[in-house]
């Protein structure tokens, strides 16, 4: 039986992949599970798992409209969007490459949109923090984690995904204040995919992983993706500095 772990599986659309896994040994994991913010608890949470890994499904997001910081000094978006995602791909990347078609899915870089930057000079946004702000750099580097997997383990047998499932009605305005929560849940309901039918090409992928090495989708339809592979050195070089 193949084995996936999806973080972020508790709630919304990796909930909905969760359930919808028939024929899996399905790890689905939330904060109950792992304070994924934590950088302590993500690599505690890493040593729990199995050692033989299928599919790793990156789903795990927290977002607030104003700056908060961790007990290890990253902002949180970021700690759990980047710093997280970054721990659990290098720390489960010997389990998934002992599986005989491993495939990583990570929600979501921009998907051919193009806003947003990394800040180089202030990446947990001591200055200039918005929702906004945290949330395209979160997906610009999550861009460039996907462009410079492939180039870092040319030899791996991971297929790696970065999917952009678009707007769907998953429950994620809980993260925000008033009134922001009733506009974003108003918009979500009105014109949002239902999180069942958001998990469906991520089923997909997940039985069938595709042959290249990094695939970008966004709602299932290929985008082209411009990350400039010294970027991905770069932000690759600050995370090991930041998560060591
Ligand atoms: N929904 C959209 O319209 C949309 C659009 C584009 C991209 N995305 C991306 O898709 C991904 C999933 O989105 P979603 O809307 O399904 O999210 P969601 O409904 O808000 O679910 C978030 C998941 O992350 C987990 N989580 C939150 N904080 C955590 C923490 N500190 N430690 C461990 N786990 C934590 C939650 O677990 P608990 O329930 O246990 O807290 C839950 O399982 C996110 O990365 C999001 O950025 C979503």
């Amino acid at each position: 039986m193949r084995t996936v772990v999806i973080a972020g599986g508790t709630r919304g659309i990796g909930e909905a992949l969760a359930s919808s896994l028939t024929g899996w040994n399905v790890i689905a994991l939330g904060s109950a599970d792992a304070d994924l913010t934590s950088m302590a608890e993500t690599r505690k949470l890493i040593a729990r798992l199995p050692d033989r890994i299928d599919a790793l499904v990156l789903s795990a997001g927290q977002f607030s409209s104003r700056r908060i910081v961790t007990a290890e000094g990253l902002e949180r978006s970021f700690a759990i969007v980047v710093a997280a995602r970054y721990l659990l791909t290098e720390g489960l990347r010997p389990a998934l490459e002992r599986a005989p078609n491993p495939v990583i899915v990570n929600l979501c870089g921009v998907g051919g949109i193009k806003a947003g930057r990394i800040h180089w000079d202030d990446l947990q946004l001591a200055t200039g923090y918005s929702l906004f702000t945290a949330t395209m750099q979160g997906a610009r580097a999550l861009d460039l984690l996907g462009a410079g997997f492939a180039a870092r383990f040319p030899d791996s047998p991971i297929r790696y995904v970065l999917y952009n499932p678009l707007f769907v009605d998953s429950g994620m305005h809980r993260n925000f204040g008033r009134p922001m929560r009733s506009i974003v849940g108003a918009a979500a309901r009105l014109f949002g995919a239902r999180p069942a039918a958001a998990a469906v090409p991520l089923r997909g992928l997940l039985e069938s992983p595709p042959a290249a090495a990094l695939t970008t989708l966004r709602r299932g339809d290929p985008v082209s993706l411009t990350a400039d592979p010294r970027d991905a050195a770069r932000l690759y070089a600050r995370l090991a500095e930041l998560t060591s």
